[in-house]
């Protein structure tokens, strides 16, 4: 059965049991409001650890001041459900609280792959990430912990920050997974009207076609710049489409030969979504 730990206290009692027992420990780290997208994260965990903890946290350190913390969906019944099925052991649900306690005053400050992207249009939103994952990872101390690729500039961020602050944990992505019209799952889709919901997938449909594009020739530049005309055209705010080194997240180089990933952020209404894809030989 899937239990359910609330502290600190009883994460590390928990784990050190485990951990005696010779088992390998697999983190999981959401928000809840658990998807499909979520659930082969615990999949992908239970086929490389014994032990599976999924922690369900709406961390408010990473929604700025104008966005969606309050309103942000919170289903923990539906959720623990969902994980006892998929075969999760643990759920961790910290309160806010217990994870923040007063005077809490240490942030953990990214660069590298935090830059730009996102962080232009939520400037601390990787802080927020990359403490909440660090304090997430002392807590539990996984042997290995599961991102998804749904938000694949966070996941560079957590891997860069676990290589850079020697934090003992193997860091493992995850690829999207869609609907069957290519709309990302994401706990966000909820906000979106019937109307919305049907324009959706031209985000995705856009970066297919840049993606294409580049692969026949296209410079990344051109490719990126028609897919933000026709994302625009089909009624989205677009923040940013771009091309990216696929690891460093860094432009571009001039005529070099690295691996590219193609990363959108968009608003319909408002809701705003993500998505990514890899560019393949080009
Ligand atoms: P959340 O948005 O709940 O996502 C939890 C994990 O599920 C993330 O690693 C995310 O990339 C992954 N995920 C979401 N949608 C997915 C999809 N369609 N396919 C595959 N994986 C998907 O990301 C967060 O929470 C938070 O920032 C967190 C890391 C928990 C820190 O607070």
């Amino acid at each position: 059965g899937l239990k359910r730990i609330r502290t600190v206290a009883a994460l590390r009692e928990q784990v050190k049991a485990w951990r005696l027992a010779g088992e390998r420990i697999g983190l999981v780290p959401t928000m809840g409001a658990l998807h499909a997208g979520h659930i082969a994260l615990v999949e992908a965990a239970r086929a490389r650890a014994d032990r599976v903890i999924a922690s369900v946290f709406v961390n408010p350190t990473q929604f700025g001041p104008n966005e969606d913390f309050s309103r942000y969906p919170r289903t923990l019944e539906a959720d623990m459900e969902k994980l006892a099925a998929a075969g999760a052991d643990a759920v961790y649900t910290p309160d806010v609280a217990g994870m923040y306690a007063d005077g809490f005053a240490t942030t953990i400050t990214v660069g590298g792959p935090a830059l730009g992207l996102e962080t232009d249009f939520r400037a601390t939103h990787f802080a927020g990430v990359a403490t909440v994952v660090c304090k997430l990872f002392t807590q539990t101390a996984p042997d290995v912990a599961f991102f998804g690729e749904k938000d694949y500039q966070q996941l560079q961020v957590v891997k860069r920050m676990a290589r850079d602050l020697d934090l003992p944990v193997e860091v493992v992505g995850v690829p999207t997974i869609r609907e069957a019209d290519g709309l990302a799952l994401s706990s966000r889709n909820v906000y979106l009207s019937t109307e919305e919901r049907v324009v959706a997938p031209a985000l995705h449909r856009a970066l297919l076609q840049a993606a294409a594009d580049i692969a026949s020739g296209i410079t990344p530049a051109i490719a990126t710049s028609r897919a933000r005309d026709v994302v625009a055209e089909a009624g989205f705010v677009v923040d940013y489409i771009e091309a990216r080194n696929a690891e460093t997240l860094a432009p571009l180089g001039v005529g070099e030969i690295e691996p590219i990933r193609l990363l959108a952020a968009a608003k319909l209404g408002r809701t705003r979504l993500i998505d990514n894809i890899p560019v393949s030989s080009h």
